[in-house]
């Protein structure tokens, strides 16, 4: 099931429990609007190449929209749809001031240089620089950008519209970005974990993990989970799949991938087939890096006890129901992975206010709001009877069309 299919199901199994009204739902689930922009540029060579660049902007009841650019080959109208929309409902479960966007340009970032990818980023916000702004929608890294895309934004932005750091967040912080809005997402699985962890009567202490994606969350939660106490016994990347069942020296590990540029060939581990990750024998399952990696083929062979989801819907609603049945529970992607996006709100909140938090605060803050999460969330299960993806579905679903109601907007 692709991705758009998979998050509309959710959104209708979820609206159902609510009793939602076909009315309400419609306007729910259709997009504020869908942006397709085309991006031509001079190369190095003094060629010129076309791009297409895309901007759906999901839902504003809450407050501004919020969600990442994303630059990738396969960069598809139908996905960006559906994370999109994930994003109004991650928002609404945080609950920060947000709505949902997501954009992306078809590119493929490591064939071009940094001056072609700078002056493409600077056409895409030439393209949209109208349809974006601190209280309309707020961008944000994905996939294939970073802080410097970020700033480069922010920098074409105010030329337009004056200096205007809280445009995009996700900033190098010379230029307004947040301390600790680096390791958020992978700090927000860990608080997400350790809750769910208590729920059961167990802790991060001597649990064992496997990690699937090294990136930015995977590997900032794996060596947040390993100061806890916890053990990772297998880690993927791009490159490979290493196993070590008396757990990965993760700082070494970290080492190893920044000489080498991913995880194969690390000493301190036995190399495994990759395909192998995520059926791994584990306490708890991190899938960080695609969607759609659990699905109905690999499913029954799962091993692990909890599923945290970090990556967005990596899970398939054909693999939701083989896992349920055999009694394994996941930490959906709308509260799990929602730790980033919470402290780019902080980020958000500071360039507002122009005063800078110390990073103690926004950690101490960023557990507050996971904390918080995960009590809303079981909250809603307790009320529907429900698993914890619905749990976190209902409860985003419902403040949202609360918000819809209220201004009016449902009619
Ligand atoms: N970065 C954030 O703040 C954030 C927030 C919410 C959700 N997410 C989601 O988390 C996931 C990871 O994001 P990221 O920012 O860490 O990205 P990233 O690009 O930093 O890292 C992705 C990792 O996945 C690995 N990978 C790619 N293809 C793979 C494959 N076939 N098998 C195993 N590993 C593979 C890469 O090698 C890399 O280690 C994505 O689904 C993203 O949408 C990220």
């Amino acid at each position: 099931m692709n991705a758009l299919a998979a998050t509309n199901r959710n959104f209708k199994l979820a609206s159902r429990l609510l009793g939602l009204d076909s009315k309400l739902e419609q306007c729910l689930l259709i997009p504020f609007r869908e942006i397709k922009v085309e991006c031509t540029i001079p190369k190095d060579d003094g060629s010129l190449a076309t791009f297409i660049g895309f901007r759906v902007q999901h839902d504003n009841a809450r407050g501004p929209m919020k969600g990442g650019i994303r630059y990738h080959p396969e960069v598809d109208p139908d996905e960006v749809n559906a994370l999109a929309q994930l994003m109004t409902w991650k928002t609404a479960v945080a609950n920060i001031p947000y709505g949902g966007a997501k954009g992306g340009i078809g590119c493929s970032p490591s064939d071009l240089s940094i001056s072609e990818l700078e002056r493409l980023t600077r056409v895409f916000t030439q393209k949209i620089h109208d349809l974006i702004g601190i209280h309309t929608d707020v961008p944000a890294p994905d996939m294939g950008t970073n802080p410097q895309t970020m700033a480069w934004i922010l920098d074409e932005y105010s030329k337009f519209h004056g200096y205007s750091p809280a445009v995009v967040t996700g900033k190098p912080i010379d230029l307004g970005g947040s301390l600790g809005r680096d390791a958020a997402t992978g700090r927000g699985v860990l608080f997400a974990a350790e809750a769910l962890l208590r729920d059961h009567g167990k802790s991060i202490a001597g649990q064992h993990f496997v990690v699937q994606g090294f990136g930015n969350v995977g590997s900032w939660a794996a060596q947040l989970i390993t100061e806890q106490g916890g053990k990772i016994v297998a880690v993927s990347d791009i490159t490979g799949a290493i196993k070590n069942k008396n757990g990965i020296d993760i700082a070494s590990l970290l080492k190893h991938v920044k000489e080498n540029r991913g995880v194969k060939g690390f000493h301190g581990a036995d190399s495994i087939d990759p395909n192998s990750i995520l059926v791994e024998d584990c306490d708890v399952l991190i899938p960080a890096a695609l969607g759609g990696v659990i699905n109905r083929d690999n499913a029954k062979d799962i091993k692990a006890k909890f599923i945290v989801e970090a990556a967005n819907h990596p899970t398939d609603p054909e693999a939701d129901e083989i896992l349920a049945k055999k009694g394994v529970v996941i930490l959906p992607d709308i509260y799990a992975n929602s730790g980033g996006v919470t402290v780019s709100y902080f980020e958000w909140v500071q360039n507002i206010q122009g005063f800078m938090w110390d990073e103690e605060r926004v950690n101490t803050e960023l557990k507050a709001y996971m904390n918080r999460g995960f009590k809303d969330v079981k909250d809603m299960c307790k009320t529907h009877n429900c698993d914890l993806r619905m749990g976190a579905f209902t409860l985003g679903v419902n403040r949202v069309a609360r918000a819809t109601t209220l201004r009016g907007w449902e009619a």
